[in-house]
């Protein structure tokens, strides 16, 4: 088996040579390949530019033995689309000049179709693609209704959700026909980075963690589920459903959807594992902070990871959410082989 078949192996649940491993955020600012270049371009530039975006999107698979590529763009850009103003702010992260509060405001987003308003993502999975020589697969993602609303009602990112939820109470109609219009251009646009060449696609439900398992039945899992079952009309590429704060709510999130379903550190994997059942993948699930203890306490914690599914099929080694840009770089070097040489078969 080559390194190229072991993480859609493990997304389909089939036996692996060893457990497979990517890192969210696994290009970004802990690597000084991409501090270099954002000298000299904007995120948004390296983003809308093909070339720029690709040559990213190889800095960690040339730099460690990865064994799935992700895509380098961000879950914000598809909301330009829709006609929100996003600027990432240096200090500050993302900000929407225009958030939507209002009937109006919603009635006034656009759907367009992904090849009009994010056309550069497109193009540059499939320069990715060709760059990758399928040594390893190219993943391909979205932010979820959910946290993409949230996004558009906040103005950016949040602590208590106040906006957002409060158009959720107060106007439940309003909120549903607001998440209808994003599943329908999230749907479309993972879509239609499969036919691009995507061989795996993530859903991104970063911030679904603020809401209690039954609001998150009634407001976000329809949707959440509607944008799946549109990214899977046209193909069966396997899709990874990750959410961080979900331990109450892990059954709900395979109801929406998903191959495999992504978990934080916030819950033992043995336990996710128990609440999803054997029909579906899991991944996860590293504190990204223990990437900044020392070598071998970070082994026997990745051990502890890996001996919690051992037994079970269908293990995509990650960690519980994003890479943080201050992480050792020799310690991302020293997970990646880790993983591989503890479960050499
Ligand atoms: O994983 C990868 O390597 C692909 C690239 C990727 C980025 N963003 C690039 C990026 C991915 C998968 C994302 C997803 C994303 N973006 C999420 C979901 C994942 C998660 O962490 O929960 C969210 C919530 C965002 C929104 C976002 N983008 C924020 C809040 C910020 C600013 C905060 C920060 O971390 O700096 C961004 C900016 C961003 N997106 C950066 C990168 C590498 C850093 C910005 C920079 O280069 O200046």
């Amino acid at each position: 088996m080559s390194q190229a078949d072991r993480f859609l192996r493990a997304c389909r649940r089939e036996p692996v040579d060893a457990t497979p491993v990517w890192l969210m955020r696994q290009a970004g600012r802990y690597m000084a390949e991409y501090r270099a270049l954002r000298q000299k371009y904007s995120i948004l530039e390296i983003i809308k530019t093909p070339e720029l975006a690709t040559e990213v999107t190889m800095q960690p698979i040339n730099a460690f033995n990865l064994d799935a590529a992700i895509i380098f763009a961000d879950i914000l850009p598809v909301l330009e689309g829709m006609g929100l103003h996003l600027e990432f702010v240096k200090g500050d992260g993302p900000v929407i000049h225009n958030p939507i509060r209002t009937v109006s405001d919603i009635d006034g987003l656009a759907t367009p179709p992904p090849e009009e308003a994010l056309p550069f993502t497109l193009e540059a999975i499939k320069l990715a693609k060709k760059e990758l020589k399928g040594k390893v697969p190219l993943i391909g993602f979205s932010g979820a209704p959910f946290t993409l609303a949230s996004y558009a009602i906040e103005g950016g990112s949040s602590r208590n959700y106040i906006a957002t939820k409060s158009l959720m109470y107060a106007q439940p109609k309003i909120w549903h026909r607001l998440m209808e219009k994003l599943s329908t251009v999230i749907g479309h646009y993972l879509r239609a980075q499969a036919a691009a060449g995507a061989d795996a696609l993530q859903l991104f439900d970063s911030w679904i963690g603020a809401l209690s398992p039954a609001d998150y039945r009634e407001y976000v899992l329809p949707h959440s589920k509607r944008a799946i079952e549109i990214a899977k009309s046209e193909n069966k590429m396997p899709l990874i459903h990750f959410g961080t704060g979900t331990a109450g709510m892990l059954s709900l999130m395979k109801e929406a959807g998903g191959d495999v379903i992504g978990v934080d550190w916030r819950i033992d994997l043995d336990q996710a594992a128990q609440q999803l059942g054997n029909n579906v993948a899991i991944q996860g699930n590293l504190d990204p902070l223990v990437l900044f203890a020392p070598v071998p306490e970070l082994k026997k914690q990745i051990a502890r990871v890996l001996d919690a599914v051992k037994d079970r099929p269908g293990h995509i080694f990650n960690l519980g959410h994003g890479i943080l840009k201050e992480t050792p770089v020799e310690h991302v070097a020293a997970l990646v082989d880790f993983v591989h040489e503890y479960t050499q078969k």
